[in-house]
């Protein structure tokens, strides 16, 4: 007697299951012009059904990616996990060698998603450098930009933020121009083109596997949302 009625209970709830799965408008990837965009990344029109939309929309030269308030030109798919993208903002800056060059982070940081850009280039921002931090710095190169003392090496080496602590410089790395001969400026070390590599927490990973969406709670803490989600 108990066995059929426990596979009637494990059949309606197979097909309750299947009823949610089918039931989610999200697809599993956006035609984008030329390229699929794939989770994390959504199509704009469906913002929810990624974590950073794009909007492909013409007459917009290249599609843009929103992976902060200002968006950035997706210029191509190179790989699984790697966009090439142009930073107008970043452009911006270097191009009138704005300190801002400096001061600004251009990737998000999430608990869900890490980002990074290489080959790249670390500066040490100071402010107000103590004799104990200009000593430190004695075998970098150094340029005065507004209240900043921004300390750099011009080829890409192992660095670590052992200085940061209470030292009042802050570590900043960007993406390296590579091939043209080094003019001078530190700004044009640096290139607003680049490959961006992104890599999804397991824990995101699992969670969207599993149909749910991946947040962030208040205290930029993972948290994964069950059932469905609709564009
Ligand atoms: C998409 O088109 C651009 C030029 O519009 C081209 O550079 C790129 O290689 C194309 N990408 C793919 C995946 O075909
Ligand atoms: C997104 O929506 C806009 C306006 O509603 C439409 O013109 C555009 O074709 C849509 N894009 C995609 C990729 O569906
Ligand atoms: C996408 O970009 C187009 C212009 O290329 C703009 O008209 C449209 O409003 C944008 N869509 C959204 C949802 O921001
Ligand atoms: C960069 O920093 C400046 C000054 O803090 C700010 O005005 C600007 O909006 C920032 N830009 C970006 C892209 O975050
Ligand atoms: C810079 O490159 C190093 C080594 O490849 C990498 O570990 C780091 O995450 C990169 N930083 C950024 C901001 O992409
Ligand atoms: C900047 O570099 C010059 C030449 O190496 C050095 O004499 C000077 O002390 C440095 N200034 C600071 C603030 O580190
Ligand atoms: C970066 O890419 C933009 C847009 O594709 C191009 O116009 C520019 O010449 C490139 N700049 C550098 C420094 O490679
Ligand atoms: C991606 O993240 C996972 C854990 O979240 C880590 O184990 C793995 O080494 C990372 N891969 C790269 C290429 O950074
Ligand atoms: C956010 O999530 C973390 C880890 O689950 C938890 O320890 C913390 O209390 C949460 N914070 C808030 C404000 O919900």
């Amino acid at each position: 007697m108990a066995p059929p009625i426990k596979n009637h209970i494990i059949f309606l709830l197979l097909r309750l299951l299947f009823l949610i799965k089918a039931d989610s408008k999200c697809q599993k990837s956006y035609i984008c012009r030329n390229f699929t965009l794939e989770f994390p990344f959504t199509d704009i029109n469906h913002s929810k059904c990624g974590l950073f939309p794009v909007n492909c929309s013409l007459p917009h030269k290249n599609p843009l990616i929103y992976l902060r308030e200002f968006p950035m030109d997706l210029l191509g798919k190179v790989s699984d996990n790697k966009f090439l993208i142009h930073d107008s903002v970043l452009a911006n800056y270097f191009n009138w060698r704005s300190c801002n060059s400096f001061s600004n982070v251009t990737l998000p940081k999430s608990p869900l998603v890490s980002f990074s850009y290489s080959p790249n280039l670390t500066t040490f921002n100071c402010f107000n450098p103590s004799p104990t931090v200009v000593d430190y710095f004695k075998h970098y190169e150094n340029k005065s930009c507004d209240i900043l003392e921004i300390y750099y090496k011009r080829e890409a080496t192992v660095v670590s933020d052992d200085v940061l602590p209470g030292s009042g410089c802050t570590m900043n790395q960007m993406p390296i121009r590579s091939g043209q001969g080094f003019s001078g400026e530190v700004f044009d070390l640096f290139s607003p083109n680049f490959t961006l590599e992104w890599n999804l927490s397991e824990d995101c990973y699992e969670c969207y596997k599993r149909g749910g969406q991946c947040l962030t709670n208040e205290s930029n803490r993972f948290y994964c949302k069950r059932g469905n989600v609709s564009s």
